[in-house]
């Protein structure tokens, strides 16, 4: 039983053994297409399966022309192969047999455009029959890197179609690549009225293609910051790939919407006498023709710049630029104010110089016109003495006479300043601020005299002393403050050293004990004079000193006239010997102690009367010399005199 049923089991799987080699025919196996770069080498597999004896097909192989006519290739068994050397692909495949695996390849070396077809396997066998099986050959080529070319004249927004704005190109690329177009990183597509892509694919003689596509649209203002690119996809073996252009600006072209008119330079305020550039800027593209007007006046200008030289208040007006679109004709225009400021001279009351007396008043103004506010300060000697427009002097006194200067200045633009000075002069008396003494040593007795006077105008200062000592020099210069009077002065006894200044409006003067340091009892000081020269001069009264104060000093006095009080004293002693003389006489001769000769006598009385009078004459001016430089301390002179003997 189980023998039977063994032998029945082995029965069934030999019978299925024999379907099974009836059913397993001969089956090629192939792949749908095989995708390959132009140029390279491609490898077309042919599987075959379902033979015992591997060894006994044949292998055939036909490629598919375009008029799907078959035409065979290659021919190979076991032993022998034979391949088709007219075709097109002669010398460049050949077939590498695995007939025990079963796997047949074609090679095909250096791929062409034209290799791009069917390949068909055929695999026969004598007791199988024959099968066959085909791949597609994809042959690719990239193409070339993209390029974009934009438009360079302006696209107008107020275009009514699309316009061109621009092209890009992909060549030698296979199959056909695709080109999209870009504004920023958005894609364009086609969109009736606003924009249009337009491919024109070429096939070229090699058979590669060159794609051109033109972008056409309609721009809008923003357009002008967009960046527009390409990007060129292809395929190649197993995907796709992209390439991209670089990216571009396109000029378009705007009208105006507003437009800007402003002083360029000077950048803070404007005063006269300054180069004023204004410039002017619409918001369109391209640059519209740009006019200025001043006061509606029309105003030379380079482009959207105008400069005017020296301006002067009358330029303080309104500026106005208009700007033309060149293509819509619209003009739009705007206006702006252009302020000139100034800072007229400092106009002064009183004028240039004022006189007063001391204890008068004054207030003096100054003021300047200036489109800005102004700021006014009075500057005496370099020292601010009033802030604002008057300066007000009270109770004038000597220093209170100068210069002073009106300085006004603009707070709010500096190089505006303007100056007027005004003279005071304060009238009177000059006035000694100081008399004082300077030793070099305290032991010493040469003392230095100074004495400072102040004046209006230059004093005479004239040194005396009260042991009548006669000064012949001192210098004066001029101080800041007044005058100076400089003496040099050597002391035997205590002094009184009298400095006396004075000028057309009188007289003032002050006194200075000076003592000395060893008493001595020499009866006169002696003066000596500060400049060595002049007292190596034995006439003082004729050097020719510069200072005019030189020429007050009182010289030795000589008296020029006869006192009349003398003359009148000799005659009268004259006629007292006479009469005595002649009482005498007269008593002798009534005695008659003397003979009477009448000629005698009267030729007597004659002769002795003029000689007496000769030489009393004689005698009486000696003694007036000698008593003016002695006796008297006083010069009878007055100063006008004395200028006079300066004269001869
Ligand atoms: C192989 O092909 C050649 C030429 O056609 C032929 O002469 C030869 O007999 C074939 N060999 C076999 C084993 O079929
Ligand atoms: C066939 O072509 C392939 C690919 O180019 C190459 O590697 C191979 O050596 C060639 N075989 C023969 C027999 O020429
Ligand atoms: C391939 O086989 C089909 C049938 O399976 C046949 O119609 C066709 O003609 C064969 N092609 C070639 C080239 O033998
Ligand atoms: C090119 O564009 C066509 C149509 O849009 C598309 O079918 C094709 O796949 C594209 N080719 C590539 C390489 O992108
Ligand atoms: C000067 O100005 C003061 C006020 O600043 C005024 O009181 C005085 O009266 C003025 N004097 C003259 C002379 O105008
Ligand atoms: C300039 O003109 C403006 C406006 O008209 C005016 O306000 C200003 O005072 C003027 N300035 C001068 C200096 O005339
Ligand atoms: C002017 O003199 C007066 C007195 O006379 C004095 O008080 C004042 O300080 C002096 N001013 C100057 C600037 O010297
Ligand atoms: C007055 O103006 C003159 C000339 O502009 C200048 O030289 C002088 O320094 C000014 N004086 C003062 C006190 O500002």
């Amino acid at each position: 039983m189980a023998l039977r049923k063994n032998a029945s089991m082995f029965f069934g799987i030999f019978m299925l053994s024999l379907v099974w080699k009836a059913l397993a025919k001969l089956e090629v196996n192939m792949k749908d297409s095989v995708e390959v770069f132009l140029g390279e080498s491609a490898r077309i597999t042919c599987m075959f399966t379902g033979t015992d004896s591997p060894n006994e097909v044949i292998v055939q192989w036909y490629m598919l022309n375009k008029n799907k006519v078959h035409s065979k290739i290659y021919y190979g068994n076991s032993t022998s192969e034979l391949v088709d050397l007219d075709g097109l692909l002669t010398g460049r495949i050949n077939v590498t047999m695995s007939l025990n695996s079963g796997e047949v390849v074609l090679n095909i070396l250096n791929v062409a455009l034209e290799d791009e077809r069917e390949f068909i396997c055929k695999v026969t066998h004598i007791s199988a029959g024959s099968v066959n099986g085909s791949t597609l050959l994809k042959v690719f080529a990239s193409p070339d890197h993209p390029t974009i070319k934009g438009e360079e004249t302006g696209i107008s927004v107020s275009d009514e179609k699309p316009s061109k704005i621009g092209s890009c190109e992909a060549q030698n690329g296979y199959p056909r690549p695709n080109i999209t177009w870009y504004r920023d990183q958005t894609p364009l597509q086609n969109q009736p009225g606003e924009i249009k892509v337009e491919p024109v694919v070429t096939k070229k003689s090699n058979g590669l293609y060159l794609v051109v596509s033109d972008l056409y649209l309609k721009v809008a203002k923003e357009d002008k910051d967009a960046l527009f690119y390409c990007e060129v996809s292809y395929l190649v073996p197993g995907g796709t790939k992209m390439k991209e252009t670089n990216k571009i600006n396109i000029p378009v072209h705007y009208p105006s919407t507003s437009v800007n008119v402003w002083v360029e330079s000077p950048k803070g305020l404007v005063k006269e006498g300054d180069t004023v550039e204004v410039h002017c800027r619409a918001n369109g593209n391209p640059e519209p023709i740009f006019t200025f007007h001043l006061n509606g006046i029309d105003m030379e200008s380079e482009n959207n710049v105008m400069v005017m030289r020296k301006v002067s208040r009358q330029f303080n007006s309104t500026i106005m630029c208009s700007a033309l679109d060149m293509e819509t004709d619209e003009e739009i225009s705007r206006e702006a104010q252009l302020s000139v400021h100034f800072l007229d001279h400092a106009v002064l009351i009183p004028e240039v110089s004022h006189v007063m007396f001391p204890g008068e008043n004054l207030n003096a103004t100054c003021n300047a016109l200036s489109s800005l506010p102004t700021h006014t300060e009075w500057v005496k000697n370099g020292k601010r003495v009033a802030e604002g427009h008057t300066l007000v002097l009270t109770d004038a006194v000597l220093n209170t006479t100068g210069t002073y200067v009106c300085v006004v200045t603009v707070p709010s633009l500096a190089e505006l300043k303007t100056n007027s000075s005004l003279h005071v002069i304060v009238q009177g008396p000059p006035e000694i601020t100081e008399i004082k003494e300077y030793r070099k040593d305290k032991s010493e007795n040469v003392v230095m005299l100074h004495c400072h006077a102040r004046s209006y105008q230059t004093p005479v200062i004239i040194w005396s002393f009260s042991d009548q000592s006669q000064t012949v020099e001192e210098t004066l210069k001029q101080t800041e403050e007044g005058f100076l009077s400089v003496l040099t002065l050597t002391v035997t006894s205590d002094i009184t050293a009298y400095c006396k200044a004075s000028n057309d409006q009188g007289t003032t003067s002050k006194s200075l004990l000076i003592k000395a340091v060893v008493q001595t009892t020499v009866s006169a000081p002696s003066i000596t004079v500060s400049i060595p020269v002049t007292t190596a001069v034995p006439t003082p009264d004729k050097t020719t000193v510069t200072s005019p104060v030189a020429t007050e000093v009182a010289p030795p006095k000589r008296v020029k006239k006869e006192g009349s009080g003398v003359i009148i004293a000799v005659i009268i002693i004259c006629i007292l010997l006479l009469a005595i003389l002649g009482s005498v006489l007269y008593f002798l001769y009534k005695k008659g102690k003397i003979p009477c000769g009448r000629s005698g006598k009267q030729d007597l009385t004659k002769h002795s009367k003029d000689n007496i009078v000769v030489e009393m004459k004689s005698d009486s001016t000696e003694d007036a010399v000698l008593l003016g430089v002695n006796g008297d301390n006083k010069p009878p002179n007055d100063q006008g005199d004395k200028y006079m003997d300066v004269r001869q």
